[in-house]
């Protein structure tokens, strides 16, 4: 696989297993710097001969102590390369050079007052004298190792934060990458540019720069297939694609008919006429339609809907001569989690290519090194319109997943139209983008209503809003009773065969976000 991005001042945020060492790179990457992130047990050898220009340390849940607790190579502490330990990396620290940790029965979760001690840390330069951090630990360092001074302190963890400048050596037992920590950002600066000296080069242009570069050296004169849903990241590896080799490349879209108002067209008109692209528009609305009649199981809508996308994809991509790439829009989280042994489990829908009998294409993935908000980043900088750049989370399936019961082209209307109303409604009161996602469901129920002197016996409409960071969790958003009456109105006025509107008010969990 190539790497995209084999960076000169590559950051490794060792992973011991809890969920920081993915927010640990993305705030290496919000300053600036490349970040990966590689297993704790990470030879010092490898890594003398990867030459990243640092190293941090990532939190874990386990106790040092404890049976079958995760530990590094502790050579990696003597090769001269900046290291930086959060949390359980501050006790493996001291635990490899000769400090104690203490059992203890006082741990230190939340918010905390941290103080600084002395003046002299390089680390905690420019942290007022008391700031607010945010800690999660049981066990903490007793003494620091020798070399070592400390250099903060909270009310419960005498040794919040110590350093060896002489070694390269830093840590804290608070968690910097945590918003909670008033100055977390700050330390992660200083130790990237000032203590380790890496610039701050990892930028949009740069990566776009880098990628284009690597996209051609890899594909050289070949041709590239490319499938457009009209989401984020194929959008954006499409328009990278397009930027690194133009006509090489060819976009499928196959427009299954479940796309919100407008959507198709807008994906068209994004790369047909602003880009100039090579795109094939598949229009299966009729073919999905039959092959979905009579279907309510939302198992089988959503399998009906996967196998022919992947059957009229290859019908078309095997019409094309001379296509030797498929590229694809694996993200870096993605990678991640395949590397892990619970990776089949957490996403179900990053399935394999089905290639047909006697078919296959080498798999082309440029943004596999960028988070999801450095996709849109690089897709805007590229210029791709706002709807597509800060679109919502949509299901592959589309608004199939939003009716309930079989879908007919008649309940298709009905919910775009719907769902228009609730989108435009809401997004010109949320200005400011804090709801999550929102949209409209179609259930398959019908109820008594009166409109006018008629007695009507109609579908409802539901409303869902949530907030959320990342769809994990997520609470019902709390939409003003005047907007939630507009929307009302205007969709009993303004879509025929609905007589009523309901707001979902569960959260996830116990809810799940989408209907089904
Ligand atoms: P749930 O309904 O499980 O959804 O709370 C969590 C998030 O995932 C989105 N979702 C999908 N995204 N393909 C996708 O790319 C899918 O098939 C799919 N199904 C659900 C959903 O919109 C929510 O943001």
């Amino acid at each position: 696989m190539t790497d995209y991005h084999e960076q000169q001042h590559a950051v490794f945020v060792l992973d011991f297993g809890a969920q920081y060492a993915q927010l640990i790179a993305r705030r290496v990457r919000e300053a600036r710097v490349y970040s990966e992130i590689v297993p704790f047990d990470i030879t010092a050898e490898e890594i003398a001969r990867r030459k990243p220009a640092a190293i941090i340390l990532s939190g874990g849940p386990a106790s040092v102590y404890a049976e079958g607790a995760p530990h590094m190579d502790p050579a990696i502490l003597e090769l001269g390369i900046p290291v930086l330990g959060f949390c359980y990396g501050i006790q493996e620290m001291a635990l490899h050079l000769g400090g104690t940790i203490p059992k203890t029965d006082i741990g230190e979760y939340g918010f905390a007052e941290l103080t600084v001690v002395g003046s002299s840390s390089q680390l905690l330069v420019g942290v007022s004298e008391t700031s607010q951090c945010w800690m999660s630990h049981r066990d903490s360092v007793g003494t620091a190792p020798e070399g070592f001074s400390v250099t903060a302190r909270t009310a419960t963890t005498a040794i919040a934060a110590m350093e060896d400048p002489a070694r390269k050596l830093y840590a804290t037992q608070f968690h910097p990458e945590v918003a909670h920590t008033e100055f977390g950002q700050q330390i992660i600066r200083t130790f990237l540019h000032d203590i380790a000296d890496i610039p701050a080069t990892w930028t949009m242009l740069n990566i776009i720069e880098e990628t284009v570069e690597a996209v051609r050296a890899q594909v050289g004169t070949d041709r590239v297939i490319c499938g457009l849903s009209g989401g984020v990241d194929s959008s954006v590896v499409a328009a990278l694609l397009h930027r690194a080799i133009g006509d090489q490349l060819t976009c499928i879209f196959v427009d299954h008919g479940m796309m919100r108002l407008d959507e198709a067209e807008q994906v068209v008109h994004a790369f047909r006429d602003n880009f100039h692209v090579n795109l094939i528009h598949v229009d299966a609305e009729d073919r999905y339609l039959s092959l979905l009649a009579g279907v309510d199981d939302p198992e089988r809508k959503r399998h009906i809907i996967g196998e022919e996308f992947w059957q009229i994809f290859f019908e078309e991509a095997t019409k094309l001569e001379g296509v030797k790439w498929l590229a694809q829009g694996t993200l870096y989280p993605d990678v991640i989690e395949s590397g892990n042994k619970h990776a089949a489990k957490i996403k179900s829908h990053h399935n394999l290519i089905p290639f047909p009998e006697g078919v296959h294409f080498d798999l082309i993935e440029p943004l596999r090194a960028l988070f999801k908000d450095e996709v849109r980043a690089v897709g805007s900088e590229l210029g791709l319109p706002d709807e597509i750049v800060h679109r919502q989370p949509f299901p592959g399936p589309g608004l199939a997943v939003r009716i309930i019961g079989d879908i007919t082209r008649e309940k298709l209307d009905k919910l775009r139209l719907a769902d228009a109303i609730v989108r435009e409604e809401i997004s010109e009161w949320d200005t400011g983008r804090e709801v999550w996602q929102y949209f409209a469901v179609l259930p398959d129920i019908k109820s008594v209503g009166v409109m006018g002197d008629e007695r009507t016996y109609e579908n409802p409409i539901i409303i869902r809003a949530v907030a959320s960071a990342d769809a994990m969790t997520a609470d019902w958003a709390r939409l003003p009773h005047d907007l939630l009456a507009k929307m009302s109105n205007r969709i009993i006025n303004e879509v025929d065969g609905i007589n009523r509107v309901a707001y979902d008010i569960t959260s996830k969990p116990p809810g799940t976000i989408e209907w089904e």
